[in-house]
């Protein structure tokens, strides 16, 4: 699931293309908003795509496709308990900052990172995690620190946060995870 450049989504159809992710396919992209560039990086990949801000109608339409594993790739939305229920344990988050730091509602996207430097923070990260009902809240399953630097502004950091650990982080989860899935094992 997207919201906007889809620079995750990119890292995740990257690793599919050089086997790190093999256990399991992308195969559907859903984005709540219809001006989204993720969703023209899944065209270009020959990957099917939905626009929906309806969750009662997501939720159908990932069962109808027997959707395993709910990925929340740069997905700025929090999503409805009704929803969160329905893939209970299947749905895993990209949260650029090194949780329980700097997250929660109201704190994503780039937001994050001008926290991070408004409060001086010398290191920062990013953190994969399962959704539960309490935004960011839910179990984590890795992490990775990025150091700050004296002159970075929200930009710079948000762009190292993403090269050194979310583009790492996500695939390998989603591998990991897949894998689980795909043994049984969960
Ligand atoms: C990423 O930094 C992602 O971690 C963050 O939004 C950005 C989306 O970029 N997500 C959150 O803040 C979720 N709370 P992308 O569309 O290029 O992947």
């Amino acid at each position: 699931m997207v919201s906007g450049g889809g620079t995750n989504l990119q890292a995740l159809i990257d690793a599919q293309k050089s086997g790190l992710i093999h256990s399991g396919e992308i195969v559907l992209v859903a984005s709540n908003n219809l001006q989204a560039y993720a969703l023209k990086r899944a065209e270009e990949n020959g990957i099917e795509s939905v626009v929906m801000t309806d969750e009662e109608e997501l939720i159908r339409v990932f069962q109808e496709k027997d959707i395993q594993l709910v990925v929340l790739a740069g997905f700025l939305k929090i999503l409805s308990s009704r929803f969160i229920r329905a893939f209970e344990d299947r749905i895993i988050n990209i949260h650029p900052s090194l949780i329980p730091s700097f997250c929660g509602k109201g704190c994503y996207g780039l937001h994050v990172h001008e926290k991070a430097l408004d409060y001086g923070v010398k290191i920062t990260g990013a953190t994969v995690h399962y959704v539960n009902e309490i935004p960011d809240g839910g179990r984590i399953i890795a992490q990775k620190a990025v150091e700050i630097k004296e002159d970075d502004t929200p930009q710079t950091l948000q762009r190292r946060v993403m090269e050194e650990a979310e583009w790492v982080l996500l695939p390998r989860a989603v591998e990991q995870i897949s894998e689980m899935i795909a043994k049984g094992e969960k």
